[in-house]
């Protein structure tokens, strides 16, 4: 095809896209097939196929030893590990925690998940509330969404205001510096989902008994705000991507190969005893980048 013709079919390509895109019902039962081809490819996607089940549960079950090794260390060492996991609605991360808490001592290890702030927080300093739940001597604490709310759901619900977000974002790497020089081993993971995949996940959660609880007023509202998130998103990495606590960023539209990722991340970081170096591998350069990357 001519370079010309190639143009106009990408043109048609988009606009169909963006048709579908605008006509998609959350309420209506079925997903419409044209978003659901090109779900596990949206956001630029590399895989075209999940991982297989059996690899995923083979190497999952291997993975967790490992993290069970590092939180054997952790305690016997006294060291204090915080891994705080962002990513727009239905990225996955109360996915890729769970399953990284799946083999722990739970007493050892736990993830936070807070609610909206209460009127008392509200009047707190920003941080606040979220210093209380940092972990002492031998403890692992993740994060399920974070400080990090305020660069990203609050700016674009219009929960805070943008000098709120400003102040936040210069402030972020100064309060995050704290903890990484007080010995915290601090992990900050962004998921990244395709506008296609997080539709298709925002239906199965409207549609699936066991998922219905998921789905909040919030996540209805990010149905049309996908642009708005990602300008955010960009916002945020540009900001608080430093040396001192640098983001990874973990292309997620295959939930089973960011499980995996999100715990090689630490894996990978960290050294201890027994370490099965050919378990934990390395990172995937083709799902996985720094947050500098990520914004080049
Ligand atoms: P989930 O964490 O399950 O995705 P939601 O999508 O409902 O939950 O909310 C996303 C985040 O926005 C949560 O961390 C929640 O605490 C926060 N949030 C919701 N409403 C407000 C609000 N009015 N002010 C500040 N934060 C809010
Ligand atoms: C996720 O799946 O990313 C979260 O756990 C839930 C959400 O924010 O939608």
């Amino acid at each position: 095809m001519s370079k010309a013709k190639d143009d106009k079919a990408d043109a048609k390509a988009a606009e169909a896209r963006l048709r579908a895109l605008k006509k998609f019902d959350l309420d209506n039962p079925e997903f419409p097939p044209e978003l659901d081809a090109v779900a596990l490819a949206s956001g630029g996607y590399p895989y075209d196929e999940r991982l297989k089940r059996k690899v995923y549960e083979d190497e999952l079950i291997k993975l967790q030893l490992e993290l069970l090794k590092l939180q054997t260390h952790v305690a016997e060492a006294g060291e204090r590990i915080v891994v705080l996991f962002e990513g727009r609605d239905t990225s996955g991360k109360g996915g890729c925690i769970s399953r990284i808490l799946a083999r722990l001592n739970p007493r050892h290890a736990r993830s936070v998940a807070l609610s909206k702030p209460t009127e008392s927080e509200r009047g707190q300093w920003y941080f606040q509330r979220y210093i209380a739940h940092l972990p002492t001597r031998g403890d692992i604490l993740l994060f399920d969404r974070s400080w990090y709310n305020r660069a990203g759901v609050e700016p674009v619900m219009g929960f805070c205001t943008p000098e709120q977000t400003a102040n936040f974002l210069r402030d972020a790497p100064a309060f995050e510096e704290l903890l990484v020089r007080d010995g915290i081993r601090f992990f900050k993971i962004y998921l990244t989902v395709g506008r296609e995949m997080q539709l298709k996940r925002f239906h199965e959660r409207r549609h699936e008994p066991f998922k219905q609880w998921k789905i909040t007023e919030v996540d209805r509202a990010a149905i049309g705000k996908y642009d708005a998130y990602t300008h955010a998103e960009r916002e945020m990495l540009r900001f608080t991507h430093t040396a001192v606590s640098p983001w990874t960023v973990i292309a997620a539209n295959d939930q089973r190969r960011a499980r995996l990722e999100a715990m090689r991340v630490i894996l990978t970081a960290l050294d201890y005893p027994g370490k099965d170096k050919d378990v934990v591998g390395a990172l995937d350069p083709k799902i996985t980048k720094s947050g500098a990357d990520h914004l080049a």
